[in-house]
């Protein structure tokens, strides 16, 4: 297949379902050829649950991962269930006439996410961009948060960028050391929760923000070996939105669906490719048709005195330095 992404391989994480579907067939339209990841969760993370999900569930245990989805670390990749949405992905996509297999592991386990970097590498001998996509929900007030909605989302999002970014890029880094600097690119997801805050959502709002110092960091580190590291914060109709926020997600009777998922995909391919050189370490707000450039955190109005202050003359100058300070942005839902 031609277009901007052909020859390169691409591991999408959570591609059975919403904005991983799309992304997936979306690079597949373009010449990638996909390794198709996702477990197969509900919506709040509780295996097994494949079906349209309804509210998250109360506190629930901690996603497993069960004997079938982990593979050694040097095993061979693991295969989804022929019923999974991994490989109902694989279907689509092979059905429009491009390539792609399934990987139904945990990319929160270290050995999911290794085996997910072998899966390209085993079907394909090489991997070129990776897109850190999958996640799930625990919603509640800071009050009634418990531990275990706390490490599940974190665990999920924030280790599940971190581990994947980490088997890459020690395979991209290889690479790189053996002459053959690879054109990569990783694109992670955050959210707007993660940029501004979300009220109700205190522990995906703050694995999401550390999603975006992930991207910065690896942007950094990983820039040596030819790797480009950027973030996406999109807003779709999926599982995920399509009740919590049913009328900002409903689509039209006519015209512009502005909430399909596949109106992110366009940017996250184009980041996935060569051709977007040079761009690495941002973050950007997609949806509909909208693509914007976050600017995140930067030094605003400062005052030194040059000495140590008293805590009154502290809160004199800052909120002197606060009268002169751009406000923040509203936080969702406050
Ligand atoms: N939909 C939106 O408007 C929106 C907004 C901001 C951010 N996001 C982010 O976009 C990403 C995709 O969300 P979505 O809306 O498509 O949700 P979704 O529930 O439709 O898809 C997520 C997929 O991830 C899979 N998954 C969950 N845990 C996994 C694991 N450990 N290993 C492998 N797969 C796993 C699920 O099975 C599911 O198919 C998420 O990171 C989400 O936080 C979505």
């Amino acid at each position: 297949m031609s277009g901007i992404c052909a020859g390169r391989v691409v591991v999408v994480t959570g591609a059975g379902r919403g904005l991983g579907r799309a992304h997936a067939l979306a690079f597949a339209a373009e010449g990638a050829r996909v390794v198709v990841n996702d477990l197969g969760v509900g919506l709040d993370g509780a295996p097994g649950a494949d079906g349209p999900a309804g509210p998250a569930t109360p506190v629930g245990p901690a996603t497993p991962a069960s004997p079938a989805t982990l593979a050694s670390p040097a095993g061979p990749a693991t295969p989804a269930s022929p019923a999974s949405p991994a490989e109902a992905v694989v279907d689509e996509i092979r059905a429009a006439g491009g390539e792609a297999v399934a990987h139904g592991g945990d990319i929160a386990t270290d050995a999911g996410a290794e085996s997910l970097v072998a899966a390209a590498l085993d079907a394909y001998g090489r991997l070129d961009t990776l897109v850190n996509n999958a996640g799930f929900l625990r919603d509640r007030m800071l009050v009634n948060l418990a531990e275990d909605d706390w490490d599940a989302v974190m665990r999920v999002h924030l280790k599940g960028h971190f581990l994947p970014l980490r088997h890459a890029a020690a395979h991209w880094r290889a690479e790189a050391k053996a002459g053959r600097t690879p054109v990569a690119r990783i694109v992670n997801t955050s959210s707007g929760a993660g940029l501004l805050g979300s009220v109700g959502q205190g522990n995906y709002s703050a694995a999401k923000a550390g999603i975006i110092g992930l991207t910065l960091v690896a942007a950094a580190e990983l820039a040596r070996y030819g790797v480009q590291v950027n973030a996406i914060a999109p807003a779709a109709r999926t599982r995920m939105t399509e009740h919590a926020f049913a009328a900002t997600m409903a689509a039209p009777d006519t015209g512009f669906d502005a909430m399909a998922p596949g109106n992110v995909s366009p940017l996250v391919v184009w980041l996935g490719s060569a051709a977007s050189a040079g761009v690495t370490g941002r973050v950007f707000e997609t949806e509909g048709g909208r693509i914007t450039v976050m600017e995140g955190w930067r030094p605003g109005p400062t005052a030194d005195k040059g000495a140590r202050r008293t805590p009154a003359e502290a809160g004199e100058t800052a909120l002197k330095l606060l009268a002169g300070a751009a406000a923040p942005g509203a936080v969702y839902g406050a």
